[in-house]
């Protein structure tokens, strides 16, 4: 019998690539996602390259009643990989509510219907966010937390204590937190990759906008930084790379691989870019010239961080393995593709 994951999120950016990489491992998914940052077409877009469409189901998990209902109805789930969040850094510094009802309860519903149908399994979508500034690069899974920048990143944190400590509660649960570096990228078909809606908050997508022609000029934040060209300096990792971590984890859980009741792996590649380096190899991989300019830092940037990534790669057998190049054309396709940009 094929093995049945819940993925929430599953039409958003990463979980889109995730929903491919498990059905092509050979799982049957069920997506859950309200839409409010993703569209259906996204599901005609897996369903070109697997050749399965996943089930899906509209509603969103911080309401109690329908995650309950939801449950009810597929207690036959053998995991459940949660993206869905909000996740806009400067949105969540305005409204903060917002971000820890949907963020927050939106697990602890999904924890209650665990418990309730006897669902073991859990891999939460985390960030690096939660080592903030670290004092020692690179990070190991054992760097220190910090304090949050902001509301979004506070929200990782505290939803890695809820099931941190619902694991600790209830030993039927398992769980494995997955700290994302700087996810880049789209899958090689450029049939999914990431769409932001308004103006792109996050690098990668301002570049390939800009390049597509959306965007007049990029601003580099910061040249004045501690490190070698002064541009801040980021773990950037290819989105597919990343999806394929996630297929590892769900195995680790479903074999009772897992060491602890509770893991924390990063999801790096080792390696940091500044953001200088990024506009660079863009132009390089892709042959499009980029017009950009030097303004001021950004408000709540870090400087630098990168993983070490020896714990997972040993730990799970999973390494990133595309390159930088590679992982900034397929981003370039991607935009391409969505634009009708030859
Ligand atoms: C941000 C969030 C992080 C979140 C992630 C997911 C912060 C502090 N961190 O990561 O918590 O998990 O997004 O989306 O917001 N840059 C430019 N010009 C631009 C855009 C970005 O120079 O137009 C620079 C930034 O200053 C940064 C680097 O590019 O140095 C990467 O920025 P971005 O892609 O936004 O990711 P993070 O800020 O690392």
């Amino acid at each position: 019998m094929t093995k049945k994951i819940l993925v929430t999120g599953g039409t958003g950016y990463i979980g889109s690539h995730t929903v491919v990489e498990l059905q092509q491992a050979g799982y049957s998914v069920v997506v859950v996602d309200d839409l409010s940052n993703s569209s259906l077409d996204v599901l005609d877009n897996i369903e070109q390259i697997s050749g399965t469409r996943p089930a899906f189901e509209q509603f969103n998990l911080a309401d109690a009643a329908q995650t309950d209902d939801f449950f009810s109805r597929n207690q036959d789930i053998a995991a459940i990989i949660h993206f869905a969040a909000s996740k806009a850094v400067g949105e969540s510094v305005k409204i903060p509510l917002h971000y820890y009802r949907n963020n927050l309860v939106s697990l602890m519903n999904i924890l209650d219907g665990q418990l309730k149908y006897n669902i073991s399994n859990l891999v939460f979508s985390s960030s690096c966010t939660v080592y903030g500034q670290p004092d020692k690069l690179p990070v190991t899974e054992s760097t220190p937390r910090k304090d949050a920048e902001s509301p979004y990143g506070n929200t990782k944190r505290v939803n890695e204590d809820i099931l941190q400590d619902s694991i600790k509660a209830y030993p039927q649960l398992k769980g494995i937190a997955l700290r994302y570096f700087n996810p880049i990228g789209a899958h090689p078909s450029a049939l999914i990759g990431e769409l932001p809606l308004g103006v792109p908050q996050n690098l990668v997508p301002f570049i390939t906008q800009a390049a597509a022609g959306l965007r007049e000029q990029i601003s580099v934040f910061g040249d004045d930084y501690d490190t070698p060209d002064g541009s801040a300096i980021r773990d950037y990792i290819n989105v597919v790379d990343l999806a394929k971590a996630h297929v590892v984890a769900i195995e680790r859980l479903l074999q009772n691989k897992n060491k602890a009741g509770y893991e924390v792996f990063n999801l790096g590649t080792g390696n940091g870019y500044s953001v200088l380096e990024i506009v660079h190899g863009f132009e390089k991989a892709t042959g499009v010239k980029l017009n950009y300019k030097i303004v001021g830092r950004r408000a709540g940037d870090i400087v630098k961080i990168w993983a070490d990534t020896s714990y997972a790669n040993k730990e799970l057998g999973w390494k990133a393995e595309k390159g930088l190049e590679e992982t900034l054309l397929s981003a370039w396709n991607w935009e391409k593709r969505v634009r009708g940009i030859n």
